[in-house]
């Protein structure tokens, strides 16, 4: 596979229990429901309070983005229908073969599997697809949901100095996650993810 110049616009990525779509006009609702939350103020550079006019320049920079083909930003559903969150990929660096991903779920929709499933499916098809060799997360170390799931995905924390960065929040760091693997990690951690359901510990 090549590495792409542009990335393809419109797609649909269907994979298990998800179904990845292109954002349309009439999410605009439900969009600013799920960004306008607390987490997601906390964890991403999303304005907050996140009303309807931020969804509205969300949606028309989404778009932008997609018909440029500089980055995919799709919105996770079940089915194709009602989005429940949203993963991207951006910052392609062609010669590199690299790129950076990111994913949100709403409030009401976590602890399911969603992020991880997106997550996956979206690291498989940048490199299966698209050809990108190196794909790279950048989590604050203290978002313990966000680093669990870029573990449970086979993203291993890289020796990349933190990129240092200020917010609403105060001065905060940035680790850097590479994908080793796909598929959800070693054996070791998935039988520590199995012993981690049945005993009910959170880590
Ligand atoms: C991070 C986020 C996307 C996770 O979404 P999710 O759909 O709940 O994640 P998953 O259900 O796939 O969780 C995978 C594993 O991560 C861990 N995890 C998820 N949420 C967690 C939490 N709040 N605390 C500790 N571990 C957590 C668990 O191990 C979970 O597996 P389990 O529930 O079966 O034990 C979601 O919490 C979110 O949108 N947060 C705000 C935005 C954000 O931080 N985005 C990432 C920026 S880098």
């Amino acid at each position: 596979m090549t590495t792409p110049g542009r990335l393809p616009y419109p797609i649909t990525l269907p994979g298990d229990g998800i179904t990845l779509r292109e954002w349309r006009d009439e999410d605009l609702d439900e969009l600013v429901a799920m960004l306008d939350e607390p987490d997601i103020a906390r964890w991403t550079p999303m304005p907050s309070p996140f009303d309807l006019e931020a969804g509205v320049a969300y949606l028309k920079r989404a778009r932008q983005g997609r018909l440029s083909g500089q980055r995919l930003q799709l919105a996770i559903t079940l089915d194709g229908g009602k989005p429940l969150g949203e993963v991207l990929l951006f910052g392609v660096d062609a010669g590199l073969r690299e790129a950076e991903l990111g994913y949100l779920v709403g409030v009401h929709h976590r602890r399911r599997g969603l992020a991880s499933a997106a997550l996956s499916l979206l690291s498989g098809y940048a490199r299966g697809t698209l050809g990108l060799s190196r794909l790279l997360l950048r989590i604050d170390p203290a978002n313990t949901a966000s680093t669990s799931v870029a573990r449970r995905c086979g993203y291993r924390l890289t020796g990349e100095p933190p990129i240092l960065q200020e917010g609403p929040y105060g001065p905060s760091s940035l680790d850097t996650w590479e994908l080793v693997s796909a598929g959800g990690g070693s054996r070791k951690e998935r039988l520590r993810n199995v012993a981690a359901r049945r005993y009910g510990r959170r880590n």
